[in-house]
């Protein structure tokens, strides 16, 4: 096991107190107090739910965006971030048929996901976990993590709400939101 494998594990104990959660579309998950961010090997006896992902290599990014990404992005762990989202999504079989440069067309050329994302940095910093080749159960296809300043929550509100009007998420099939502070 290595440092691509986390596991969000939502129950009574962990560095981040649930502020809110909420489903967007789909089955909710369990409410629960706090959520742990551990290394994925770690068994999670205690916990009501664990979410599984592993960082990966990035499948739509293009070499300029990436370039500005990089010029941009801000850090995990800033110590004014203390406020956090992880949303987990599972997209539609529909999504998973299309070839690969018809979901970058979806995701980027219709929906703009990278240059609307690109206009919220650096206030928001992002890592995106995969979870679909981790095995065949698992509930999610991505949990998505987001850290920002309790002063840039009504800018990630609207950066979700723009994101959320897009074509790409009509496939978004399960979303759950939920929200945590290290305060
Ligand atoms: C904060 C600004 C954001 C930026 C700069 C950003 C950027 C990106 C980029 C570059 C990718 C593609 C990575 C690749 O090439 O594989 C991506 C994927 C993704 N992002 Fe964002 N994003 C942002 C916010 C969000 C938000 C708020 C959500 C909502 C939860 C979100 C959900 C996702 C998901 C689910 C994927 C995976 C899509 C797929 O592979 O089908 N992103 N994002």
């Amino acid at each position: 096991m290595n440092g691509r494998f986390l596991a969000f594990a939502g129950g009574a104990a962990g560095a981040w107190r649930v502020t809110r959660m909420s489903a967007v579309a789909g089955e909710p998950l369990a409410t629960v107090e706090r959520v742990a961010v551990t290394g994925g090997a770690q068994p999670q006896e205690s916990a009501g739910w664990v979410l599984r992902g592993a960082t990966s290599n990035e499948r739509y990014l293009r070499g300029e965006e990436r370039a500005m990404l990089a010029a941009v992005q801000p850090p995990l762990g800033r110590p004014a971030a203390s406020e956090a989202a992880l949303i987990p999504i599972r997209k539609s079989a529909a999504w998973w048929a299309l070839a690969q440069d018809e979901r970058r067309a979806v995701l980027e050329e219709r929906s703009r996901h990278i240059a609307t994302g690109l206009r919220y940095l650096p206030a928001i910093a992002r890592r995106l976990h995969h979870c679909r080749d981790l095995g065949e159960a698992e509930p999610f296809d991505f949990l998505t993590w987001f850290e920002y300043a309790p002063a840039d929550a009504p800018a990630f509100d609207a950066l979700l709400a723009e994101l959320r009007a897009t074509e790409e998420w009509r496939y978004v099939e399960r979303e759950v939101d939920v929200r945590l502070t290290r305060a």
